[in-house]
């Protein structure tokens, strides 16, 4: 083998190592996870969002020009979200502000990621692709409010 083939090589390597811990970086350091597509469940048409555990949520959400819905959602902190988007329409970006969560909205698919909100306020969430004339008012916010004392005894029991 040539010199100048061997040093390819070995740069080759070398390159694929620092990729690879690029990803792995990413994907345990930074907590970023890649969206999932759904396809063992039907696009569904209206927006629902439901308890499934203590601390547990699963929103359906639904994505049309130009809203979401829902628009606006009201979580008490430390809730963790199972979130399905679809597209009645054309495709949609969603991102929520200061969270690790970006997906796209997808006529006749579904997209899921899981989020926590571990601190409270409000977030903006938005469409992020440019989806026609009134693509810029296409946004929501989610509302992460503080336990109150009540809701925690009523929660502890
Ligand atoms: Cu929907 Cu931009």
């Amino acid at each position: 083998m040539d010199k100048s083939e061997k040093i390819a090589l070995g740069l080759s390597g070398f390159m694929l190592l620092i990729f690879f811990g690029g990803i792995m970086y990413a994907a345990i350091a930074e907590d970023i996870e890649v969206p999932t597509c759904i396809t063992d469940m039907e696009p569904f048409a209206t927006d629902t969002l439901f308890q499934t555990g203590p601390d547990t949520y699963e929103l359906q959400m639904v994505a049309r020009m130009w809203a979401f819905q829902p628009s606006e959602i009201r979580l008490p902190v430390g809730s963790t979200v199972d979130l399905y988007l679809t597209s009645q329409d054309i495709m949609h970006g969603f991102k929520i502000e200061d969270h690790n969560l970006n997906l796209m909205a997808i006529p006749g698919a579904i997209n899921y990621m899981r989020v926590t909100f571990d601190k409270p306020g409000t977030f903006l969430f938005a469409c992020h692709e440019f989806c026609g004339a009134a693509h810029h008012t296409m946004a929501g916010r989610v509302i992460i409010e503080e336990r109150s004392e009540s809701a925690e005894t009523a929660g502890g029991v």
